[in-house]
């Protein structure tokens, strides 16, 4: 279905112009910077070096097995190759060298499963835990270059396959344990994986929930590329076994040897492969590298968390099928020798105070979570974080999607007892790392912008012809340099990687989000300009549900739209045309249309996952059309969110949206 663009001041234009009056400032403390490991020379110093400076960065963050030649190659843009003829292994620096340091004993994973029970896993255990899956994996036959999918819980055994996938060369790609059997199976046949690592189940909401059932029914089929199914046992209910094929992960792995030597591979031996939605129906398989990425997680991780591994309690409570978990629980985390916490329910079980006993129960120190769960809790009440001791924190992140002056201001206020440091983190699954983002201990923080692009990286807000804006001034946020954690490229399609990142503006990466510069000159994102919707800073494509929706039976035609919500940021509005019959029948006046709508949305549901259910699903009788037939998703967004409905001048038929407004009243 074809889009229609809109332009990015048009994103949230009121809200933006109470940001942008948003007065309040919060300089760091002079402890705080006396002490940060980010001082404000290191702009200056990245500035003056320009490559270079990412070469400093991957020579002191990582153990490189043979030092690289060269910094950059960009010789054939827009891929490039990050510290060209290193050789570098992620297991080994995330892992042993932290135990031949004499940090065995270091706590690598707090983790804490939804029903309470734990398990610490020390850095010297997590070793061999992560060997003793490097050599289960290659007696299944997995080797340097193959795919594994991961579908997986938050359990540590997540990390321990990332971990050991990496350490023998072999392609992840974690495929988030809320996805739809079908969505599984898609990422499968793209990568042409030949292992998935899987769980019976998990916890959700003091029940058991299963995974594994959707793996089977993705390769009932007998079809895939799937030689083997890893299966972790979780929650010990009864599961179906396919033998030969299904194999325990405690009479496999528990049962391999602990020796296992990490080699260094290549700079640009591909790490992982993790899907995201785009703006057409089929998910990108993003590409990621093995230096470049980890020298920008690590460096990240260390300087806009302030980390001082030696005394931090980590916690980022993203899951770990998102990039976030990839770059900020696994890697970044790990190679900087962290201690992490993993939890695995969600935060209102078995009470609302879940997260917050948790940071008291671990003395979390930095805490990383989405505007989305923080604006939750906001609504839950300051009560339930005041009854818990929550002084060990210092500093809080936030990330995945804009986050509101209030909710910040919440964070730092209620969470942070008002004297801890907020970064918010601008990033994607394509950038692999932070980029833009305020530095504890050296940035005058404002509520609710990520403000400044960290060292090394060079980010701008654009016109529609590529110029820079002026300060006060809006536009679309491009990357104007190669950085080391950017894509590679989309696994298989090297011609989408170009169209849709490098097309728009000449050298310059599109992100397809829209930023505004305030009168400092500090950059606020304004979220998307595309049709990728921000449902709890989860990316969804409009696309993507409309082909979910018109592949159920009763349905002709469909248009999606993000609408503002309150806690969600975003929630799925779609608008539908009924087949036949039925379109008749549930237009009429007075029809009770709320047994097919609940249809369509588990049908999503089950298409891709409950994440993509329609907060709202609309039956209509006609969709919005130029004369070219372009879907003018604009207009649906004004109904959606109960606006006055904007300029309907270049529809083919200007009555249309006269009859969806009347005939939602009915
Ligand atoms: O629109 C931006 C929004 O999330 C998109 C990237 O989504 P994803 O690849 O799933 O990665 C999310 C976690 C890194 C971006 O294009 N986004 C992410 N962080 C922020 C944000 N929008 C505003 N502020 C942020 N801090």
């Amino acid at each position: 279905m074809a889009e229609e663009k809109s332009a990015p001041q048009q994103a949230d234009g009121e809200a933006l112009e109470n940001l942008l009056h948003e007065g309040r400032q919060f300089p760091p403390s002079d402890q705080f910077a006396a002490n940060a490991v980010a001082k404000p020379s290191l702009y200056a110093e990245a500035e003056s070096a320009g490559t270079e400076f990412w070469a400093r960065q991957a020579r002191e963050m990582l153990t490189w097995e043979k030092d690289f030649e060269q910094t950059l190659d960009w010789s054939e843009a827009p891929f490039a190759k990050w510290f060209v003829g290193g050789k570098v292994n992620a297991a080994y620096n995330a892992l042993d060298r932290h135990v031949e340091a004499g940090n065995g004993d270091r706590v690598a994973i707090n983790f804490e499963g939804e029903p309470g029970d734990v398990r610490q896993i020390t850095y010297a255990e997590l070793t061999d835990l992560v060997k003793q899956a490097a050599n289960a994996f290659e007696s299944l036959g997995v080797g340097k270059g193959d795919r594994v999918a991961i579908y997986l819980p938050m359990i540590p055994e997540a990390v321990v396959s990332m971990l050991a996938c990496a350490r023998i060369g072999a392609v992840h790609s974690v495929v988030f344990g809320g996805f739809s059997s079908d969505a599984l199976r898609n990422r499968i046949d793209d990568a042409e994986a030949k292992l998935v690592v899987t769980a019976d189940g998990t916890y959700r909401r003091g029940n058991p929930s299963s995974l594994k059932p959707a793996v089977d029914e993705a390769l009932s089929d007998g079809k895939s590329t799937i030689e083997h199914v890893l299966v972790v046992q979780r929650n010990e209910e009864p599961v179906d076994w396919t033998e030969g094929r299904d194999l325990w992960w405690h009479d496999t792995v528990a049962k391999a040897g602990k020796d296992h030597t990490a080699v260094g591979h290549d700079s640009e031996h591909p790490l992982y492969i993790l899907y995201t939605s785009g703006t057409t129906g089929k998910p990108k398989g993003i590409l990621h590298t093995t230096g470049g990425y980890l020298t920008q997680t690590a460096f990240t991780h260390k300087t806009v968390f302030d980390l001082k591994p030696e005394q931090d309690v980590y916690w980022c409570a993203a899951d770990i099928g998102w990039v976030t978990g990839h770059s900020y629980i696994t890697y970044g985390p790990l190679l900087n020798g962290a201690s992490v916490v993993m939890y695995e329910g969600t935060p209102d079980t078995p009470h609302r105070g879940r997260w917050w006993e948790i940071v008291e129960k671990y003395k979390v120190s930095i805490l990383y979570a989405a505007p989305t769960a923080i604006r939750t809790m906001m609504k839950w009440g300051d009560d339930i974080p005041a009854k818990y001791d929550l002084s060990s924190l210092r500093v809080l992140g936030s990330v995945g999607e804009p986050i509101n002056p209030e909710a910040w201001m919440w964070y730092r206020k209620v969470i942070g007892s008002g004297r801890t440091p907020v970064v918010d983190t601008w990033w994607q699954t394509e950038t692999g790392a932070i980029m833009i983002s305020p530095l504890p201990g050296v940035t005058e923080a404002k509520p609710g912008a990520a403000q400044a692009a960290l060292p090394g990286i060079n980010a701008d807000v654009v016109d529609e012809s590529g110029q820079s804006v002026p300060n006060g001034s809006g536009g679309y946020l491009v990357i104007r340099e190669p950085w080391p954690a950017m894509l590679r490229g989309i696994w298989g399609d090297p011609q989408r990687y170009k169209d849709t990142y490098w097309s728009r503006f000449e050298g310059m990466y599109f992100a397809g989000d829209g930023a505004k510069r305030d009168e400092d000159g500090d950059i606020w994102l304004l979220g998307r300009v595309d049709d990728v919707m921000n449902i709890s800073g989860h990316r969804l494509s409009t696309t993507e549900i409309e082909s979910a929706l018109v592949s159920h039976a009763a349905v002709a035609e469909s248009a999606v739209v993000g609408a503002n919500d309150e806690t969600t940021g975003q929630a799925v509005v779609a608008f539908v045309i009924l087949r036949g019959e039925d379109a008749k029948k549930f237009t009429a006046e007075g029809a009770d249309t709320s047994e097919i709508v609940a249809d369509l949305r588990n049908h999503v549901g089950r298409e891709i996952g409950p994440i993509a259910k329609p907060r709202q699903v609309l039956i209509v009788s006609e969709l919005p059309k130029t004369r070219s037939g372009k879907i003018m998703r604009r207009l649906l967004k004004d109904v959606a969110e109960n606006r006055e409905v904007g300029d309907v001048s270049t529809l083919a038929d200007t009555s249309v949206m006269n009859q969806i407004t009347e005939g939602l009243k009915k």
